[in-house]
């Protein structure tokens, strides 16, 4: 119904940018019993809104910004769905100017933590709580229930927890959203849940791949093999989806969707952003460095037409075990998988220290249980492993993922050997098996990287068997000294 706006401040929400996500997350809040205030730019939007969904829950249409602050309950909670970047500032500003101390904006959009920080730095200083709450779970998420990761100063947790946890996903009764630290944490949260999802969506790629061109798998049968896979341990949203995206077929060429699809993957920017901010917090994430990159790879069209017929050498025999080599597959994806999300929670460990925010790894696999793109079964096991030992070194380390990668070790291999000697690319299940023997190995050549650095920078280097630094005198008599 909507509520006419001479009524007062009636809402307890505002949503403003009601583009398909913020005109769903309106409708989730609306239809869980919230009277929401609805605001665009241009008022076609709120009104289509309005005609088409109006009878399934209270809103408030309003016009300018200042009808829209107005229909607001205090302290105004508005939600801004706008595009990251400049928009975003533009309508902060808006906002912020309309508002008075106590009020709440939430920017529920894919921004950059850096700027999230600045926002809320700025905004603080004129008495306002900013939170950037990262949002997963698409169009349909932010429908149905999405997971949500608000960040912002913890008092205003206090006036928005209780909203924002009536429209998120729920399992086994806990909503997946919970605060998540201060200023940008929310958002540098989700954006290493995006780069853990560039990772997942890579190495299912590879799989697919590997089943196509080393076993001579058609679109239809490969969709099979991961309907059974997610039956098991690599039960997820993303697997379920690949089966969907595989049966699917062209109306137009009655051939598999998948084979008349570019295969140039694009990107928004939020895998680019993980590996940026890994690189500057020194956190090796090589997972989802390779589906980046891969991205990228696949994206220079030019290049790559130019390369087709570059030499294979001799190339092996494909494998006639069919079924022996699909488990293998299976294997090497559970493996990397474990890999990728190790990584990425050192990544938000990294963060965290830097930035004290004190994030808590048990509670985000908790809120990415559900909702979200990356939602799979094994986070309940994140979140047992961190339960147990929040101070986990690497989730690799954790009893059941040791033991999992111990299962799946030698089918690792096998994959990653086999795709080299087929000459099928594997970037993200190699690199990850070069992390987890990296990570393993006593020693790493390192050593001679420090010796090269000592000899033509004077840079130093420790010894194992004393303690402080120490400098070779190469260009003169050998003898070491101490630095
Ligand atoms: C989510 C998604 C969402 C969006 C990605 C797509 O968690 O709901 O991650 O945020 O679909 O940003 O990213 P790319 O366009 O970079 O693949």
């Amino acid at each position: 119904m909507t509520i006419d706006n001479t009524e007062g401040a009636r809402a307890q929400i505002g949503v403003t940018g009601l583009a398909v996500m913020g005109s769903n997350i309106a409708r989730n809040f609306a239809r869980h019993g919230h009277t929401v205030a609805l605001h665009n730019r241009s008022i076609a939007k709120t009104d289509a809104l309005i005609e088409e969904h109006g009878s399934e829950g209270d809103f408030v249409r309003t016009e300018t910004i200042e009808e829209f602050v107005g229909a607001l309950q205090k302290p105004r909670r508005v939600l801004i769905m706008v595009k990251a970047g400049d928009p975003t500032d533009a309508v902060i500003e808006e906002l912020a100017a309309a508002m008075e101390p106590g009020d709440i904006i939430i920017d529920g959009g894919n921004a950059l933590y850096t700027d999230t920080i600045r926002r809320e730095a700025s905004l603080r200083e004129r008495g306002l709580h900013f939170v950037g709450a990262g949002i997963s779970g698409g169009e349909e998420g932010a429908l149905n229930g999405p997971s949500i990761m608000p960040g912002g100063p913890k008092e205003s947790y206090a006036a928005l927890g209780p909203l924002l946890e009536s429209i998120a996903a729920q399992v086994d009764g806990t909503p997946c959203c919970t605060h998540i630290g201060p200023d940008g944490s929310g958002h540098f949260v989700k954006m290493v849940h995006n780069g853990i999802e560039y990772a997942d969506m890579q190495l299912i790629g590879e799989a697919y791949n590997l089943l196509g061109s080393a076993l001579g798998y058609d679109a239809g049968k490969i969709a099979d093999v991961f309907t059974e896979w997610n039956g098991g341990d690599l039960e997820s949203y993303l697997v379920e989806i690949t089966a969907e995206v595989l049966r699917q077929n062209d109306a137009k060429t009655g051939k598999p969707l998948v084979d008349v699809i570019v295969d140039a993957a694009e990107q928004k920017g939020t895998g680019r952003w993980t590996v940026k901010s890994a690189l500057d917090l020194g956190v090796p994430v090589t997972g989802i460095a390779e589906a980046v990159f891969a991205r990228a790879l696949s994206g220079s069209r030019d290049q790559r037409k130019a390369a087709v017929g570059l030499a294979s050498g001799q190339l092996a025999d494909k494998p006639t075990d069919a079924a022996q080599f699909t488990e293998d597959i299976r294997q090497a994806l559970y493996a990397s998988k474990v890999v990728a999300y190790a990584q990425g929670f050192d990544q938000i460990a990294a963060g965290s220290a830097e930035y004290d925010w004190d994030l808590h790894p048990a509670d985000l696999a908790t809120i990415w249980r559900g909702g979200c793109i990356i939602r799979a079964r094994f986070l309940n096991r994140i979140k047992d492993a961190y339960d147990e030992n929040p101070k986990l070194p690497s989730l690799i380390l954790a009893p059941y993922f040791r033991d999992a990668i111990e299962t799946a070790i030698d089918s690792w291999r096998r994959v990653v050997s086999t795709a080299t000697l087929l000459g099928i690319p594997v970037p993200a299940f190699a690199s990850s098996l070069s992390y987890y023997d990296a990570l393993r190995a006593e020693r790493l050549p390192a050593a001679l990287t420090q010796g090269q650095r000592d000899f033509f920078g004077a840079h130093t280097y420790e010894r194992v068997d004393a303690d402080g630094k120490f400098h070779t005198l190469w260009s003169g008599d050998r003898s070491e000294v101490q630095a």
